[in-house]
């Protein structure tokens, strides 16, 4: 049998500091754990459109449907803010989760002990914490039509996005909730605006739809987002897995992503449907963005991206066990005081480099032997 294949498109920015310390873990497994992977590489985002003046040509489009995951880096960055807008760096990223249809966005936040300090929030709000939000990506206001921006008779302009969803677009990621909370806490908590929106009326009667028939047995309760983002800061830890739309996802990722100390730290997951072979269609991607201010400064933490590909491990390549050891690897490493720029207050120390970060979770992947 032929090795799964991984597509690796670094992107722009930090995206391809962090992809050469991932490419280090998938040659350890490689060497050490007879874990092999046929890797090929591409371009993404502004790195593209330097390229080929799109931010994602036609025939990578096409790698990523062949291959069994793509592993995503980052994109954008202020060289590209004047771009048109059809060929942002975030389109080519947007095109990937549409045409993919990678509906279910798994971000786990998670705090590690050793950086309990380091969150914002008081350290027994956060310690211990792990939760799991799972977003709808491919509909929603990022995708809704009619979108664009209208001339008005009387000379004003006018901006219009829309906020639409369907039955099943809301049943698939909420079965996808209901199936983590099920491995997990067996708890679901989902958010959207029904005070304010139908959509979020529908989106609220759907999940119960699929709760009432198809997953009693998880505990179900709704929130208003708003709410949802009070409650993330004040007590997190009562949530195991929320689901929610592709907007309000957004937003409170990235609450949920500070909770844990920094934004260097969180992996995600967007699956779809199941392909042939059994996998599902599958884009593994730091939470973080392209960090333009310390690009190529050796400065960017890299295991963001690396808990990406555990997230790869596990969700792809049905490598539960090999996952948790390089999640293992990166808590002894954080644990030993291994601390890049992001983990680090102004009288903290001197932090290590991206390449030295890589470096110790290799040699504590070794020590797990
Ligand atoms: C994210 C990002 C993207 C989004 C951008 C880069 C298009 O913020 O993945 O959360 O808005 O979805
Ligand atoms: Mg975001």
């Amino acid at each position: 049998m032929s090795n799964p294949s991984i597509l690796i498109l670094p992107g722009d920015g930090i995206g391809p500091e962090v992809m050469a310390e991932v490419r280090k873990v998938i040659g350890w497994y490689g060497e050490k754990r007879d874990l092999n992977f046929d890797l090929s590489e591409d371009l993404v985002g502004g790195a593209a459109y330097d390229a080929h003046g799109t931010p994602l040509t036609d025939e990578t489009m096409a790698k990523a449907q062949a291959v069994d995951a793509v592993l995503l880096g980052a994109v954008g960055g202020p060289a590209y803010d004047d771009l048109d807008f059809s060929v942002k760096p975030e389109r080519g990223l947007l095109r990937l989760r549409k045409e993919m249809d990678l509906f279910a966005n798994l971000r786990p936040a998670q705090c590690f002990d050793a950086l309990a300090d380091f969150s914002s929030l008081k350290k027994n709000v956060v310690s211990g914490l792990d939760i799991m939000i799972v977003r709808e990506l491919t509909s929603g206001s990022y995708f809704g039509e009619p979108r664009g921006i209208f001339d008005l008779p009387d000379g004003q302009r006018e901006g219009i996005n829309t906020q639409r969803y369907t039955t099943n677009e809301i049943r698939r990621v909420a079965r996808a909730a209901f199936e983590l909370a099920k491995k997990r806490g067996n708890k679901l908590c989902s958010m959207e605006k029904a005070n304010v929106m139908e959509s979020g009326i529908l989106w609220r009667e759907e999940v119960t739809w699929v709760h009432e028939n198809e997953y009693p047995e998880v505990e179900l309760s709704h929130m208003y987002a708003d709410n949802g983002a009070m409650q993330l800061v004040r007590w997190p830890k009562q949530f195991d897995v929320i689901v929610t739309d592709n907007l309000f996802g957004d937003i409170l990722s990235d609450c949920a992503a500070m909770l844990t100390g920094s934004l260097g730290m969180l992996p995600s997951a967007s699956l779809g449907v199941l392909m042939e072979n059994g996998r599902p269609k599958a884009m593994y991607e730091p939470v973080h963005g392209s960090a333009p201010d310390i690009t190529g400064q050796g400065k960017a933490n890299p295991i963001a991206c690396i808990l990406s590909f555990a997230m790869a491990l596990r969700y792809s390549f049905d490598q539960g066990a090999e996952a948790e050891r390089l999640e293992n690897a990166i808590e002894t490493v954080l644990a030993d005081g291994a601390r890049t720029a992001d983990l680090l207050g102004p009288e903290d120390g001197s932090p290590i480099s991206t390449g030295e970060m890589g470096d110790a979770i290799i040699a504590a992947l070794g020590a797990s032997l």
